[in-house]
């Protein structure tokens, strides 16, 4: 019983929240935060989606028509489509026509841009005014690894990595740590939890 609650509730909760989200059965993977989602993914733009329409020879996939905004991570140039499955049951995003979208993804050999529900994808006008000037800053924490803790006990393997325990703390995937901390490298090598006002230039007042 305790080895089956140790390697399974998480991953059945987290299943069971897409199902409530996306009305989808067997996507699941393990939520990065949103620092390592920045780091691990080729492209991180802000963009508008326009329109979207189901292709491929199996319909299995969707095309979005985006306006990108911004580019916080990527190639020169922007992007004017962005490819996901069409079914949340295979990692597929369901993104709204007229939203403007912060989004990770991946590039295809081919250059086509890509999104998953395994990637960090937000709706811009959800996220916190301080999570939008510290995605601007993940760059910075790209040294270190983010160990994310579900059960104790936990620790970090290397001084170069900060445990994320927004799940513990506030039973939540994306808490606290993941909306308004970094995970940044200090002079002597080691990585640290930065609250994210708290690395901007003029202070912040906003909480
Ligand atoms: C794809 O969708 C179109 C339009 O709904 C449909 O006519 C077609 O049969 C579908 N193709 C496959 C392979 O499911």
């Amino acid at each position: 019983m305790m080895n089956w609650m140790k390697c399974c509730v998480f991953p059945l909760v987290l299943l069971c929240m897409w199902q409530l989200q996306e009305g989808a059965q067997a996507c699941s993977c393990a939520p990065l935060h949103p620092q390592m989602a920045f780091c691990q993914a080729d492209v991180v733009i802000k963009a508008k989606v326009v329109a979207g329409k189901v292709v491929g020879e199996f319909n299995n996939s969707i095309k979005y028509d985006i306006k990108q905004t911004k580019m916080f991570k990527g190639p020169d140039g922007h992007f004017d489509t962005i490819y996901t499955a069409s079914n949340p049951s295979t990692c597929g995003v369901t993104l709204t026509k007229g939203v403007e979208y912060y989004i990770t993804g991946r590039l295809n050999s081919d250059g086509t841009l890509h999104v998953s529900l395994c990637n960090y994808v937000e709706p811009w006008e959800s996220m916190s005014v301080i999570q939008k000037k510290l995605v601007q800053r993940y760059t910075k924490g790209c040294g270190c690894q983010i160990a994310r803790c579900t059960s104790v006990p936990c620790g970090i393997n290397s001084p170069a990595e900060c445990l994320w325990t927004d799940w513990l703390t506030e039973n939540s995937v994306y808490g606290e740590q993941a909306k308004h901390f970094a995970c940044i490298k200090r002079s002597d090598g080691s990585c640290a939890w930065y609250w994210g006002a708290a690395s901007f230039k003029n202070g912040l007042s906003v909480y």
